[in-house]
C-alpha cells in the first residue's frame, strides 16, 4: 500500500510482490516500483547494468575503425569495429583521469585519442600512447588498456552488456533466439534506417513499457484511428525467455475502417509488436520497421527513442510514403503519451496499490514484472 511504502526497506517492497502466482490469481508490481528512489537505484544496478541494452545501429559501424558511443545505467560506453573487422565493446573512461576517450556519437578512427591529455588506445583497447609519462614506476601499458565488455550484433542492432561475469540464462542467445528467428524471415537487415525522433513523458519507464505490454487492451479505446485497421479479435501472443512478442492479423483491405493515412501506411498480414527485456521494443508491419528505447530519466520521466526504417526503394524513392508512416507512428505516441502520464499520476495515489490482470489480453505485462522481479530479488 502506499501509505506504507516510505516506511518499508527496499528489499521489502521487492518481496512483497509474488512473481509465482499464475495469471489469474497475479497482481501486478506494487505501485511504489513506479516512483520510489530506492527501486530505481536497485533497477540500475540489478536491471540496466546486468542486461543487453541495444547501443546502435550496425551500419554506424559496419567498416573497419567505426565507432559509436553510448551511455548505459550511467557508464559511458564505446563500441568499435577493429581492423580485423572484429567488433568489440569497452568501457568508455580514460585510464589516466576518467575522461571519456570517444566524445562524438559515431565516427570512424585510426586511434582512440583521448582529448584530455591525448592518451591513444588502438582499436583492440590496448593502451598505445601517453605523452610525457615517462619515469612513472609500476606503470605497465599492457595493464592499462580499456577494460572489454559483452558485445552482440543482431543486424541492424548492437546490443551491450555491462556485466563481466554472465552466468547462465544472462547470455545474449537467451535474448534473442526467438526473435532472430523471426527477424530474419522477415529480412530486417535489409531495411534502411531513416530517421529518429525522440520523446520525454513524465511517466516511471516502466508506465511505458507496461502501456506496450498490454495485448492490445488499449487499442480500440486510446488509439481509434490504429483500431480501425486491426482484426482485434485474432490479436494474441507468445511468451519467450526474456522477450515476448504480441501478433495482430489486420483486417483485410475491404474490411479496414480506420482514418485513410492509417490505412495506407499499416497493412500486410500481421503486425509484430516485440519485447525485448527490460526496455527494448521492436514493432515490425509490412515493410515497415520501427523501434522504441525507453530509457529512464529519473523515477518519474523518462525518454523513448523511436527509429524509422523503411526499404532502401522507398527511402530512395517513396518519401511521401515515409512522411505518412511516421505522422501516423506520432499520432499513436501523443496518445500514448497522454494515457501514460496520467496513469504515473495515479500511480502515485494513495489510493492505488495493485492491480490485476486481463487473462485474455495481459499476459506479457505480467511476463515483465516477473522477469524484472526476479532480475530485483537476486
Ligand atoms: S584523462 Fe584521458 S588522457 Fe588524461
Ligand atoms: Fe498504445
Amino acid at each position: 500500500m502506499s501509505f506504507l511504502a516510505s516506511s518499508q526497506t527496499t528489499k521489502e517492497k521487492i518481496i512483497q510482490f509474488n512473481l509465482d502466482l499464475p495469471l489469474e490469481k497475479a497482481q501486478t508490481i506494487p505501485s511504489s516500483w513506479y516512483f520510489d528512489q530506492d527501486v530505481a537505484e536497485l533497477e540500475r544496478k540489478n536491471v540496466f547494468s546486468r542486461s543487453w541494452q541495444m547501443v546502435g545501429r550496425s551500419d554506424q559501424v559496419a567498416l573497419p575503425g567505426s565507432f559509436l558511443t553510448a551511455d548505459i545505467a550511467g557508464e559511458p560506453v564505446l563500441v568499435v569495429r577493429d581492423e580485423e573487422g572484429i567488433l568489440r565493446a569497452f568501457s568508455n573512461v580514460c585510464r589516466h583521469r576518467a575522461a571519456r576517450v570517444m566524445e562524438q556519437e559515431c565516427g570512424q578512427a585510426q586511434r582512440l585519442r583521448c582529448r584530455y591529455h591525448g592518451w591513444t588506445y588502438d582499436l583492440t583497447g590496448k593502451l598505445k600512447g601517453t605523452p610525457e609519462f615517462a619515469g612513472v614506476e609500476n606503470f605497465a601499458k599492457e595493464d592499462n588498456g580499456l577494460p572489454p565488455l559483452q558485445v552482440v550484433e543482431s543486424k541492424p542492432f548492437i546490443f551491450v552488456n555491462l556485466l563481466v561475469n554472465p552466468t547462465e540464462g544472462e547470455d545474449s542467445h537467451s535474448l534473442l533466439q526467438n526473435f532472430q528467428e523471426q527477424s530474419q524471415a522477415l529480412s530486417i537487415d535489409k531495411l534502411q534506417f531513416f530517421d529518429r525522433r525522440e520523446y520525454t513523458i513524465n511517466c516511471n519507464w516502466k508506465v511505458f513499457v507496461d502501456n506496450f505490454l498490454d495485448g492490445g487492451y488499449h487499442v480500440n479505446t486510446v488509439h481509434p484511428g490504429l483500431a480501425g485497421v486491426i482484426d482485434y479479435s485474432g490479436y494474441h501472443s507468445k511468451l519467450h525467455s526474456k522477450s515476448n512478442v504480441q501478433i495482430s492479423p489486420f483486417r483485410s483491405s475491404e474490411k479496414q475502417k480506420g482514418e485513410a493515412a492509417t490505412t495506407s501506411v499499416r497493412s500486410g498480414d500481421y503486425a509484430y509488436y516485440w519485447w525485448l527485456f527490460p526496455n527494448f521494443m521492436v514493432n515490425l508491419y509490412s515493410g515497415v520497421m520501427d523501434t522504441n528505447l525507453v530509457l529512464p530519466l529519473g523515477v518519474d520521466r523518462c525518454r523513448v527513442i523511436f527509429d524509422f526504417y523503411f526499404p532502401t526503394e522507398q527511402v530512395e524513392g517513396k518519401q511521401d510514403h515515409i512522411k505518412k508512416s511516421i505522422d501516423v507512428s506520432h499520432q499513436i505516441q501523443q496518445e500514448d503519451i497522454d494515457i501514460c502520464e496520467e496513469v504515473q499520476r495515479g500511480l502515485q495515489s494513495r489510493s492505488f496499490d495493485t492491480g490485476r490482470f486481463s487473462l485474455k489480453r495481459e499476459a506479457t505485462g505480467y511476463h515483465f514484472h516477473q522477469i524484472l522481479a526476479q532480475y530485483l530479488k537476486t
